[in-house]
């Protein structure tokens, strides 16, 4: 479609994100544009491109914004961030104020007036985007808590769609969320959405409940009635594309490179492995500690194991993130100093974001995956893990607090707070009989395989479009 098309283009399906689809890249010197990596993505991808769908998000710099343009079929729709909203809308609201509110306030959230003016700003924007760009009747599906007053600004602006809102992370309970002084205008805002999704259960019996008490609005089983709409508020889990992952890990070039990892970390120990976004969710630094325990009361030896922890860079310019990445490093610096021998390094840090198939051969090396965060929407690199365990092969050790927990009963679940049960339960890992893994194993992959990212994209949509 020419350039100038584009921006005219009335289309039938439009997602909104706070991150377009795509990146930049370079290719032979060149600025260019590739698909971002992310499961979202690719979920998303084919429903886009068969409904002939364009995608509304920001690229991640500050300043203008490039023309909309086409790219794999999607028509990507950016939206302008300037260097104040960067601070109050992205870095403020967003990552200082909802971020950590909705994860349990395990850092204090702070409220900032001068903020939520960019806040309310950039939604009315990409409210007016959106509404330029769906055709008459068409679906609009908006991602995440960067973008809670967008249905209700859209719905304003186009009563003819149908507009659907998903929350990726947790949905605080009301002592919570109550704090917020906002809290009237989010969920209000939320409400102009005909459904309204979460991840787990609580999620949306917390936002049932705070509807009711804060907005005027009556609850009856899984409705809430809004002036003459009907909202339907649902528990859709997101997953992610199985097969992608399963396949790749058969791949026998995967395979090679998981063997090479092995005989790296030393043939003969055993692999215990981590692998998240450096953020203060996710319980690195306990599990960090807790391995230390591990090896301090001498239930394992560096010759028996080894961590692997790869930290993915994440919001660094936010001081919460670099006094965590601060401490995390200097555990990882004790705990090699006091237990590590010369060509011997208990555990390998690796702060850097790893191309998919290494760290598909990652996930195959490791004998035992720890994903303990404090607080988590649903932490996909559970189902990561799983996925690529087609030979049923491998322990889970998985926080209660992880939206992934209910399903994944068959995991080894953990109180991520309780250095000394996550020691146990690593050791239990470690020495667990291969018939016991498999038989739990093959009963997780079962519950991954029956709902994969796609199940989850096609069940909101026709949510969305029945209701
Ligand atoms: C979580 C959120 C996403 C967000 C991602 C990375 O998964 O649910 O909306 O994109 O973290 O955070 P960032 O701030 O880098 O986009």
């Amino acid at each position: 479609m020419p350039k100038e098309n584009i921006a005219d283009h009335r289309w039938p399906m439009v997602i909104m994100a706070n991150s377009l689809p795509v990146r930049r890249a370079k290719t032979k010197g060149q600025a260019t544009w590739e698909m971002s990596p992310g499961g979202l993505v690719s979920a998303l991808k084919p429903f886009v491109e068969k409904a002939g769908g364009a995608w509304i998000g920001w690229t991640g710099t500050a300043g203008r914004a490039p023309d909309p343009f086409m790219h794999e079929s999607i028509a990507n729709i950016p939206v302008p961030i300037n260097a104040a909203e960067l601070k109050g809308f992205y870095q403020g609201v967003c990552n200082r104020t909802l971020w950590p509110l909705y994860h349990d306030a395990i850092r204090p959230a702070e409220y900032h007036r001068h903020w939520w003016i960019h806040y309310v700003e950039v939604n009315r924007r990409f409210a007016e985007a959106a509404a330029k760009a769906v055709a008459p009747g068409g679906l609009v599906w908006v991602h995440d808590y960067h973008l809670h007053l967008v249905p209700r600004m859209l719905r304003e602006l186009r009563g003819d769609i149908r507009i659907g809102f998903f929350l990726h992370i947790p949905f605080p309970p009301e002592e919570l969320f109550q704090r917020l002084p906002w809290r009237r205008q989010i969920l209000e805002g939320t409400l102009g959405a005909d459904v309204v999704g979460f991840q787990t259960k609580a999620g949306a019996q917390n936002f049932m409940r705070l509807a009711q008490h804060h907005s005027g609005t009556r609850g009856r089983g899984s409705r809430l009635q809004v002036g003459d709409r009907s909202v339907h508020v649902g528990v859709f889990p997101i997953s992610i594309d199985y097969e992608r992952y399963e396949s790749t890990a058969r791949h026998p070039a995967v395979i090679n490179h998981s063997d090479q990892l092995r005989k790296n970390l030393g043939l003969g120990r055993r692999i215990v492995l981590g692998v998240d976004r450096l953020d203060y969710t996710k319980g690195i630094d306990v599990r960090v500690k807790a391995f230390g325990e591990l090896l301090s009361k001498g239930m394992q030896t560096i010759h028996d194991t080894v961590l692997v922890q790869v930290a993915v860079p994440s919001r660094e310019r936010i001081e919460e993130y670099q006094e965590l990445r601060s401490s995390v490093e200097e555990l990882v610096g004790q705990i090699n100093g006091r237990f590590g021998e010369v060509g011997i390094a208990p555990v390998h840090y690796l702060r850097r974001n790893l191309p998919f198939e290494e760290l598909v051969a990652m996930y195959r090396a490791a004998d035992v995956m720890l994903v303990t965060p404090f607080c988590d929407g649903m932490n996909l690199v559970a189902k990561e893990y799983i996925a690529t365990r087609f030979d049923n092969t491998g322990v889970l050790i998985l926080s209660e607090f992880a939206g992934a927990a209910p399903e994944l009963r068959n995991s080894v679940l953990v109180n991520p707070h309780d250095v000394d049960g996550l020691a146990e339960a690593i050791h239990r890992g470690l020495t667990m009989s291969s018939k016991n893994a498999k038989r739990s194993m093959r009963a997780m992959r079962r519950v991954i395989r029956r709902n994969t990212v796609h199940d989850w994209a096609r069940s909101f949509m026709k949510a969305l479009r029945k209701d």
